[in-house]
């Protein structure tokens, strides 16, 4: 996997940015990405990875054989932008999917950042091997994220409604999202 990275890519407005896998030196740039991004949006992300005692225990259990953390870097100061993770099961029966996750910095959103980072993590997992990627969404809250995973050839699958709850108390439905690879066919 090494072989591919660091990738060079460009965001919209010509910011140079390196996508590469995350590594235990990016720990502390890590933790202060996620606290860019706002609570609204962090309450709905399971390991709440700005917090130091979430992220050593985060650190402590990643098994990158399960789990790839990859991070977009600018290239003039070395900030992280953006990461995307790419989770998956040992077992047989669900070897050949993989869940995503996708965050961007707020600053630097419609920068088409994500873009590329979806289509890195789509390039990685057909590598590995795998068949289909399937993403969770809020309903209601991660309204760019659908319009942008939609534009990859995600496709909504399932709704369970009233799945989550916001910080308020508000029900929101939980939004599954699947892309499946056609090997005969181009996914680009
Ligand atoms: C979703 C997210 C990753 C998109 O990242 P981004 O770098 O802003 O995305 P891009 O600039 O590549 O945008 C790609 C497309 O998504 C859509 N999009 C992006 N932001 C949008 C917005 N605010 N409203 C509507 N559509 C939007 C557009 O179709 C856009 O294409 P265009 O620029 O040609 O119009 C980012 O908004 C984010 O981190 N959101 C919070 C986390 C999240 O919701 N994660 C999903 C859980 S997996």
């Amino acid at each position: 996997m090494q072989d591919h990275y660091p990738k060079e890519i460009m965001t919209k407005d010509g910011t140079p940015i390196l996508i590469r896998p995350f590594a235990k030196e990016d720990q502390t740039k890590l933790r202060e990405f996620f606290s860019r991004i706002s609570e609204d949006e962090r309450w709905f992300i399971r390991d709440d990875l700005s917090d130091p005692e979430i992220m050593d225990k985060w650190m402590q259990g990643s098994d990158y054989s399960r789990t790839i953390p990859l991070i977009a870097v600018k290239q003039e100061d070395g900030t992280i932008l953006g990461n995307v993770i790419l989770y998956m099961r040992l077992s047989d029966c669900v070897s050949h999917v993989a869940h995503l996750r996708i965050v961007i910095d707020p600053e630097f959103r419609q920068q088409r950042l994500g873009t590329w980072m979806l289509i890195d993590a789509i390039k990685l997992a057909m590598d590995l091997g795998l068949e289909k990627l399937i993403a969770e969404f809020v309903g209601g809250v991660d309204d760019a994220a659908m319009a942008a995973a939609q534009r990859l050839d995600f496709f909504e699958k399932g709704i369970l409604p009233d799945h989550f709850k916001d910080q308020h108390g508000r029900y929101r439905d939980l939004v599954i999202m699947v892309k499946n690879f056609h090997r005969d066919w181009s996914d680009f």
